[in-house]
Order: C-alpha cells, then sequence, then structure tokens
C-alpha cells in the first residue's frame, strides 16, 4: 500500500471508532479521541496504554511528560518521532488516568489490530503491561522486559509475523533511576533487532 492508501486506510479506522461509539463513557468524559501519529510507512510500531491529559487536549498519543522521555530515547537510538507511528491500545483518556479496565483493552483491540495491519511495522515496541499484555497475554513486564519475542498477527486472510518488543512504560520510568536506565538499555537494543530483520538470516 502507498503512503497516501495507508494514511486513508488509517483514517477510515479512526472514523469508524467514532461511529461505532467504542468505550461510550470514555468517550463522553474525554475531549477527543487520540488515534495515532507518525509515519505509517515505518517499520517501528510503538504502544502505548491510554492518552493522559496532554494528550486528551492535543489529539495526539505521547506529547506529556512522558512522551518527551519517549523522544529523548528515540533520539538515543537516531530516530524522531516522525520516524515511527505512536498510539496506545485505549484511545480515549480514561478518567483521573486511571488504569485503562480489561473490558477497554478488549473494545479497542481490533481497531489496533486494523491500524498494524495497515502499516504492516516489522517491530511492534509494547510500551507498559498494559500494551505488552494485548498480544502476552501471560506477560510479566518485570521479567519480559528487553525480550523480544517473534509472534504471528493472524487477519481475515493473511497473517503477519512481527517482533514484539515489550518495554517499561516511559511514565513508571520517568522518576525511578534504576527502570530509567532499565529502559534506556533496552531501547538500545532496537537498531540491532531492526539490523536482524533486514538480514537474510532472522533468529530471533
Ligand atoms: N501514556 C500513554 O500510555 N500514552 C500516551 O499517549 C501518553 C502517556
Amino acid at each position: 500500500m502507498s503512503y497516501s492508501d495507508k494514511n486513508k486506510a488509517l483514517e477510515e479506522v479512526r472514523v469508524e471508532i467514532i461511529k461505532d461509539h467504542v468505550c461510550p463513557e470514555l468517550e463522553n468524559t474525554a475531549t477527543q479521541l487520540v488515534f495515532g501519529d507518525g509515519d505509517p510507512n515505518s517499520d517501528i510500531v510503538f504502544i502505548g496504554e491510554a492518552p493522559g491529559k496532554s494528550e486528551d487536549e492535543t489529539g495526539l498519543p505521547f506529547v506529556g511528560a512522558a512522551g518527551k522521555f519517549l523522544n529523548e530515547m528515540l533520539e538515543t537510538i537516531g530516530l524522531k518521532r516522525s520516524n515511527v507511528y505512536i498510539t496506545n491500545i485505549v484511545k480515549y483518556r480514561p478518567p483521573s488516568n486511571r488504569d485503562p479496565l480489561p473490558e477497554e483493552k478488549k473494545a479497542f483491540l481490533p481497531y489496533l489490530q486494523r491500524q498494524l495491519e495497515i502499516i504492516q511495522p516489522k517491530v511492534v515496541v509494547a510500551l507498559g503491561r498494559h500494551a505488552g499484555s494485548c498480544f502476552l497475554p501471560d506477560l510479566h513486564i518485570s521479567q519480559d522486559h528487553g525480550h523480544p519475542k517473534r509472534i504471528t498477527l493472524a487477519f481475515s486472510d493473511h497473517k503477519l509475523t512481527i517482533v514484539l518488543l515489550p518495554l517499561f512504560h516511559p511514565a513508571a520510568a520517568l522518576y525511578n533511576g534504576s527502570m530509567r536506565q532499565t529502559l534506556l538499555d533496552d531501547f538500545a537494543l532496537i537498531p540491532g533487532i531492526i539490523n536482524k530483520l533486514s538480514s537474510v538470516t532472522v533468529s530471533i
């Protein structure tokens, strides 16, 4: 799919979320839908948990304090926000920034899968346990962070194999020195994973 076809298809998914009134309670309390941002042609998609206050105000994912840290980490591996695609599992801000509920994650999962089907990334970086457990139900983020796993996503008429990299959530690591360093160390794995996937023999 071309860049503009991908953007068009993503826009259809965005409109469908609004039309379907996914999680009407969240829709009522949130200012707006926070769908996604970045390059739909990127090989890397970052998935967070849900918009916070700044994201709810701007309509863009990861633009508050956690987003600034995410931008800094991207820079450490030579990437900018505009080089990757960023979204969340839950696309409306939960009231008072509470954790997303299991049924909210379940309701939004088909739309996230559609986003991935359109973008066709090689690597999906799950930021935090809420995003990671959508793909790996038995995920234990404290043990599994920084361990890339090959997983296959099944769509109606085809499959897509990706590498899922579960990481700590940047907001959790922001004010915790050792978690922050762990997250930076895990981030440093991303270029190696991409390089390995670009070579002929892949063995992750
Ligand atoms: N935290 C998230 O998980 N997502 C955002 O978009 C912002 C903060």
